[in-house]
């Protein structure tokens, strides 16, 4: 169904870290209103707050104890509200993040509806099942002595949506955000909803998983612990609770298996991208890879992963920027990214025990020390906001905030699906419609045969004279309009 999201740029806020509007080092729903006036001149179409929902964190608020009330140390429901409406006055809309297929071990299901939960007997696990994070997908329960089943953490157990009054308290879920206001939902770790009914072992195997795994995962073909072939009846259950608005899959699976997942679902992640080498070939196929299967949500970071100028390197951030928001489809923008921010410092000891507190630094917006994020102590140290802040990039027209702001607005006259154009070695160059993207992924300059009038460079001087033609400065892109 094609809608206001098909080639939205999203952004996303990890509210911990956006902006803290009391003083208690947390970032909050009151700080992320008073940041909307910035984010509608980025010209951003959406926003996907990371959940918000209250939670005991051992997941950092993926493992949910109550999904229709709002963490305190974020605020009310109200405040919740105030935000959808000034949001929506400025024409952005709120993404929540759907957390359905585990909740907290405190969610009040784990006791009062242990039939809401997948559970095996015996005195060892029922299967070689291992968790995202590490370690077996089983644990014991104290207190019934049964063994529950967990995709991530132990303190995140997992639904069992077989179960079809489960699948209607989560469709009640759905429906009460939609009626407060909520535009549509990136919904988490969606593959994990529905396991092999046998609980067969996954299959021991020599292919490699093409996304990066947790060392205990490798070695196994993920079949049987996830991605059911009963799956859409779960997401269907989904899609009907939230009627138009739009569902946007995280299905961490290779390309081919996140087809069925499209049949209910809006858009699916891109995570071959996020993870492809920068390099021109690699991420050509890893691109043409994921079209394959349908509407794509283009990522190429998020809170879970370590940043673009980190990944990639610092001197090809301009030019992923370009990537991102020129191909087809929506792009997700993970806050910071824009005012080129790496990853910071892991936590010592780590806050998240799968050390991802370095992509979770909080926001720079002045360059003070503190950023402008907190008048108190930051729950997570800033990293280099002396270097790099809003505050510092906003009126300045060479940096990498401005290529956003200008690749956002850029964006909204290009059309058509990508096509790949010939270029030399390490360039990546696709056409569409009458614009032509080319991007230099290597670190030396290369000719570029494409005509046109130049509309956007990631840097100053991205395009130079080259004899009778032009050519693309090392790690630079650029956006032409044909002639
Ligand atoms: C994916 C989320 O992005 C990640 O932060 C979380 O730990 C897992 N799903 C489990 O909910
Ligand atoms: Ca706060």
């Amino acid at each position: 169904m094609p809608g206001w999201w098909d080639s939205a740029v999203v952004y996303e806020i990890y509210p911990r870290s956006f902006q803290d509007s009391n003083g208690d080092g947390v970032g909050d729903l009151p700080g992320i209103a008073s940041r909307l006036p910035y984010l509608e001149w980025l010209g951003v179409d959406a926003v996907w707050l990371a959940p918000i929902y209250a939670s005991p964190l051992a997941d950092f608020g993926y493992d949910v104890s109550d999904h229709t009330a709002v963490a305190p140390e974020y605020g009310t429901l109200a405040d919740l509200d105030a935000l959808l409406e000034d949001a929506h006055g400025r024409g952005i809309r709120v993404l929540l993040d759907l957390v359905v297929s585990h909740t907290s071990i405190e969610h009040p299901w784990f006791r009062d509806r242990p039939d809401f939960y997948v559970w095996a007997d015996g005195p060892e696990p029922p299967n070689n099942w291992i968790a995202s994070f590490g370690g077996p997908a089983w644990s014991r329960d104290p207190r019934s002595g049964r063994l529950y089943l967990h995709s991530f953490y132990p303190e995140q157990p997992d639904l069992d949506w077989r179960n079809p009054e489960l699948r209607e308290a989560m469709a009640g879920v759905v429906r009460f955000w939609r009626e407060r206001g909520v535009d549509g939902f990136r919904v988490d770790a969606v593959d994990r909803m529905v396991k092999d009914l046998a609980l067969r072992d996954d299959p021991v195997t020599s292919e490699p998983f093409p996304l990066p795994l947790h060392a205990d995962l490798t070695g196994l073909d993920l079949i049987h612990s996830r991605d059911a072939p009963e799956i859409g009846v779960a997401l269907g259950t989904l899609r009907e609770a939230a009627g138009e608005a739009p569902l946007i899959g995280e299905v961490y699976l290779p390309v081919e298996r996140v087809i069925p997942y499209l049949d209910s679902f809006d858009a699916v992640f891109g995570f071959e991208l996020l993870h492809a080498e920068w390099d021109a070939e690699q991420l050509a196929a890893a691109i043409v890879r994921s079209q394959s299967a349908g509407a794509i949500a283009w990522v190429t970071s998020n809170h879970d992963f370590p940043r673009v100028a980190t990944r990639w390197g610092e001197r090809n951030a301009r030019a992923a920027a370009v990537l991102l928001l020129t191909l087809g489809g929506s792009a997700f923008v993970y806050m910071g990214e824009e005012i080129g921010m790496a990853d910071g410092p892991g936590g010592d000891p780590p806050l998240d025990r799968f050390d991802r507190d370095r992509c979770r630094h909080p926001m720079q917006w002045e360059s003070e020390p503190d950023g402008g994020f907190s008048t108190g102590e930051p729950w997570l140290p800033l990293v280099d906001p002396e270097v790099r802040s809003v505050a510092d990039q906003r009126d300045e027209p060479d940096s990498i905030l401005s290529l956003f702001r200008n690749l956002i607005a850029v964006r909204r006259e290009i059309d058509g699906q990508p096509e790949r154009l010939d270029a030399p070695a390490g360039v990546l160059a696709f056409r569409r419609g009458e614009h032509l993207i080319a991007i230099n992924t290597a670190d030396r300059p290369a000719p570029l045969p494409l005509a046109g009038e130049l509309l956007l460079e990631s840097v100053a001087g991205a395009l130079q004279p080259d004899g009778d033609g032009r050519r693309l400065a090392a790690n630079a892109a650029v956006v032409l309009r044909a002639g």
